[in-house]
């Protein structure tokens, strides 16, 4: 992949022409990944990491990696060891939690405010299950792969509360049900909510800006949302400090990390 990465002096018109196209802007949708959560050291998917140490000293690069998301996030594997996955998903349940919002989701909520704010719409479509954008303080969020903090019973897909720490047991069960618990993210394999997607199709079809953050653009439907926002004639804006397989159709490259280059967007909206 070619690298398009700004020099800074590119990248700060870059992201001033980002600036008019957002205030100018009459429909925003934004399209998130793992990338918008990196440098609150949750480890993306697909790249090496360099070793994340969280304060019990583990590094979650290397507890990431040892338990590869591709593998596990697969109904085959939950009915196979539901242990297994159940524990692997609560440990990744419980580093969100400790996760905080970076500057980059809270800049994501500052420019809903502010397009609201005059009048406009804005939509923000997160393949991230992390919760971050809601804690951050955005407003519509549409998890596309539903949320690590919502777990329903395997066998009749009945919600249940679900504690702040660890569940005490592995699988957990529901109270009611008595069959185990499984969290309400969308595994490979598995369709995705058709409610997220029917908001996802209406708003990238009257969208006149399409913004997407951190996500290597390889997993659909998400990955093709660029064309229906084009299609529906909208610019478009990337936000990835590397190079994805849809910058060739993007009007807007910023090729910085989100934590860094929002707020530095949020600046050029002016008061
Ligand atoms: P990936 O790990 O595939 O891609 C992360 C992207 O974030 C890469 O393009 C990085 O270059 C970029 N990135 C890294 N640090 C960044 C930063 N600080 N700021 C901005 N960008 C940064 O993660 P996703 O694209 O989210 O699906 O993966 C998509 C889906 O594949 C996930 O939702 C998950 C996974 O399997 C399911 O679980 C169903």
């Amino acid at each position: 992949m070619k690298d398009t990465r700004n020099s800074d002096d590119s990248l700060e018109k870059a992201i001033a022409l980002a600036g008019e196209a957002i205030r100018g802007a009459r429909s925003i949708v934004v399209l998130t990944g793992s990338g918008v959560s990196a440098e609150s050291a949750i480890p993306t998917f697909r790249e090496a990491h360099e070793a994340l140490v969280d304060d019990e000293g583990n590094t979650m690069s290397a507890l990431w990696a040892e338990f590869d998301p591709q593998t596990l996030a697969t109904p085959e594997a939950f009915d196979r060891d539901p242990e297994m996955v159940t524990r692997w998903y609560d440990w990744r349940r419980l580093k969100c939690l400790e996760a905080e919002p970076n500057q980059g989701h809270l800049a994501l909520a500052e420019i809903e405010r502010r397009t609201r704010d005059r009048g406009g719409a804005f939509t923000l479509l997160t393949q991230n299950v992390d919760g971050l954008h809601q804690r951050a303080g955005s407003g519509r969020v549409i998890e596309l792969h539903g949320s690590i903090m919502s777990w329903r019973c395997s066998r009749t897909g009945r919600r249940t509360e679900i504690p702040g720490d660890a569940f005490e047991t592995y699988p957990p069960l529901h109270p009611e049900t008595g069959d185990p618990l499984r969290p309400g993210v969308v595994w490979f394999g598995e369709a995705l909510p058709p409610d997220a997607i029917d908001t996802a199709m209406h708003t990238l079809a009257s969208c006149d800006l399409f913004v997407s953050i951190g996500t290597s653009s390889v997993v659909y439907p998400a990955a093709g949302f660029i064309h229906l926002a084009r299609e529906a004639g909208a610019r478009t804006i990337e936000v990835n400090p590397d190079a994805t397989p849809i910058s060739g159709a993007i009007d807007i490259a910023l090729r910085g990390k989100s934590g860094e280059v929002l707020p530095v967007l949020v600046e050029k909206l002016g008061s």
